[in-house]
């Protein structure tokens, strides 16, 4: 569907971000809470940035969605900076997946609602079109159309995930980043929802951010590792060297943490 689409690059460089420092106020000088990062993704290809809680990964999702601006370095999109292009610009080309798909989706909004107001936010088509491709992407993230009428605290844990990743995938983007996005789902559900994100990524050659404090999840789904201490990058490389042989004690300690039974429903399901 999505194939003829070119492929993008969005590329953080040298990237350091304090939280405050555009603030006119502020008493005290903001700390820093990311230090010269380097991330690069591309379409088709998944990056898992992982990392103890406060490490900054969530603020890395933010500066790739153009949600925060860097202290210093670079946000850039295809050669371009992020910040100058248009809210749509971005909006085609990089969406997001948050961990708690129940906060994130609009409680008094219908599935059918929710899914639409990306396009009808941004004015694309009418509202048959829009209906037609609500159904369409109701479809391909595993969803019956009889959902559509439904309110979010209707559905599963899940099934509300599965809302959460087709509504970032309604205006078609090229780069989407997912924030923890399986962490406060049942693990039965897990890995159906991980299966989902590789044959959407398989189908339309997106490129993923893939933030977890998880190695092992990790390494199951992505290219590339970059592991995250203290806002500094202190690993990064393929996934099967990062997590088979980690040359900084940070990451085994991380890997230590999140080792994973044989028979958990996660080691047993992904990928296929
Ligand atoms: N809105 C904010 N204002 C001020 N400081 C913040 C804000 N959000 C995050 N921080 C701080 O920035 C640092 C990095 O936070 P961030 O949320 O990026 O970490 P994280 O790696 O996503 O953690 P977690 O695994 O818990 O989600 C932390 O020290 C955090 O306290
Ligand atoms: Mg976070």
């Amino acid at each position: 569907m999505n194939t003829a689409t070119p492929a993008s690059t969005l590329a953080l460089e040298n990237v350091s971000f304090a939280y405050g420092h555009a603030g006119l106020f502020r008493r005290t000088p903001p700390g820093r809470v990311l230090h010269g990062v380097d991330i690069r993704i591309a379409s088709g290809v998944t990056v898992g940035l992982v990392g103890e809680s406060g490490s900054g990964k969530s603020t890395i999702a933010k500066l790739m969605l153009g949600l925060a601006t860097p202290l210093e370095g670079r946000v850039l999109l295809d050669g371009q900076p992020l910040q100058a292009l248009s809210r749509l610009e971005r909006a085609r080309t990089v969406q997001m997946v948050f961990q708690d798909p129940y906060s994130s989706l609009n409680p008094r909004a219908t599935i059918a609602e929710i899914l639409a107001a990306p396009l009808r936010v941004h004015g694309i088509g009418d509202a048959a079109s829009r209906g037609a491709e609500v159904r369409r992407m109701m479809d391909a993230v595993g969803l019956v159309s009889a959902f559509a009428q439904r309110y979010p605290r209707e559905l599963s844990g899940g099934q509300r995930q599965r809302v959460a990743i087709a509504r970032a995938l309604m205006l078609q983007p090229r780069i989407v980043v997912c924030d923890e996005p399986t962490s406060a789902l049942d693990v039965s559900v897990q890995s159906q929802i991980l299966n989902l994100l590789l044959e959407l990524q398989r189908e339309r050659g997106l490129g993923y951010l893939f933030v977890s404090h998880n190695l092992a999840v990790v390494q199951h789904l992505a290219d590339e590792i970059v592991v995250l201490q203290g806002g500094r990058v202190v690993e990064r490389g393929t996934a099967n060297a990062v997590y088979f042989r980690p040359g900084h004690a940070y990451t085994r300690q991380l890997i230590g943490a999140t080792l994973l039974p044989p028979d958990s429903a996660f080691a047993a399901g992904v990928p296929a």
